[in-house]
């Protein structure tokens, strides 16, 4: 298994490209031979998982959100893209191992644990949560610190809906995320690449924008369990690894807590992670992005943006911060 440091967070390696290559291909030459609905019936890791391919996702509607930022008009991302090429290091550390593992994942029952600086700490169950608000529809651009970017219609509601219900006290200063860590489920966990579980966090005020999405669904279905099942966070302006998967835990703090990858990376990863054409990641230049779809070998790369161009909505929140500090 290969070590945070002779793989490095989180190269586009050759290996990583080629799968999703070689799937395409295959799915033109099956539609070429007219066989286009079994290309639809094949998934990416080919004829052994399709024997075993899960029933379709329940449908999970919402209503198109009005949140100032939250459509972006940006061509979505296909599907099958966002759904076959996936970081989710607990099912491996290959583009293509969640969706070819996750369907271990047990999404129920499931509970939220709400703990710390809050007057309602406890646990609470997925069925509750999904009912704390009205689901919305959010167009979201996705993108990796590795250097590709998504776009994602998600199916959720502001997380500050969830906040304002646990009623925080005035020592929530920071919250923390912890994602679920169970080796039962998990193959990835065997890998020492991370100290699990997965962990992430957020200023008060970053948790408390309201573009920051609790998300249940995407493309107007429950997330597959490779997307992070049965409920995952989704930061837009800021790098994809600070939206930890299938969330178990939420904490309120006083200090600011240490993320997993600040852990394993501190020079690389650091807490505010907000995307930054200008401030390079040590081993890579962040200033450009190739967009998962568009991505032949010679297409052209597309100019990243500060805050991953939600600048407008969240710029205020860093107004006199040094962000190649506080990077
Ligand atoms: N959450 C957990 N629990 N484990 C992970 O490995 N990877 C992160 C983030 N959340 C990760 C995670 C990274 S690096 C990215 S880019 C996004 O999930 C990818 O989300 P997607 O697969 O839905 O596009």
């Amino acid at each position: 298994m290969p070590t945070l440091k002779d793989r490095g967070f989180l190269h586009p390696l050759a290996s990583e490209i080629t799968p999703q290559a070689a799937y395409l291909r295959r799915r033109e030459l099956l539609q070429g031979l007219g066989l286009a609905g079994a290309a639809a019936l094949l998934p990416a890791a080919g004829p052994a998982l399709a024997q075993r391919a899960a029933p379709p996702l329940p449908p999970l509607p919402g209503a198109r959100s009005t949140v100032p930022g939250a459509i972006a008009t940006d061509k979505l991302t296909d599907f099958k893209d966002a759904s076959t090429y996936n970081n989710f290091y607990e099912f491996g550390l290959d583009k293509d191992d969640p969706a070819k593992h996750a369907h271990t994942l047990k999404t129920r029952p499931w509970t939220v644990a709400i703990e710390g600086a809050v007057k309602k700490p406890g646990l609470l169950d997925i069925e509750a949560v999904l009912k704390l608000a009205p689901m919305e529809e959010r167009i979201y651009r996705l993108r990796c610190v590795e250097g590709w970017s998504m776009v994602i219609p998600w199916v959720g509601f502001s997380l500050a809906e969830l906040i304002r219900r646990v009623e925080p006290t005035g020592n929530a200063k920071f919250v923390e995320f912890v994602t679920l860590a169970d080796r039962a489920q998990m193959p990835g966990l065997r890998s020492s690449v991370l100290d699990w579980p997965y962990v992430e966090g957020l200023r008060m005020d970053e948790a408390m924008h309201p573009l920051t999405l609790l998300a249940f669904g995407m493309y107007g279905q429950v997330l597959p369990n490779q997307n992070g099942a049965p409920l995952r966070l989704v930061v837009p302006w800021k790098y994809g690894f600070k939206s930890g998967k299938s969330l178990v835990k939420i904490r309120f703090v006083e200090q600011q807590p240490k993320s997993s990858w600040e852990k394993a990376a501190p020079q690389e990863y650091g807490f505010f992670s907000n995307v930054n054409p200008q401030v390079d990641h040590p081993r890579w230049s962040q200033a450009t992005e190739r967009r998962i779809g568009e991505d032949g070998l010679f297409a052209k790369k597309r100019p990243t943006l500060l805050f991953n161009g939600y600048e407008p909505q969240v710029g205020q929140l860093y107004a006199g911060m040094d962000l190649r500090r506080f990077f």
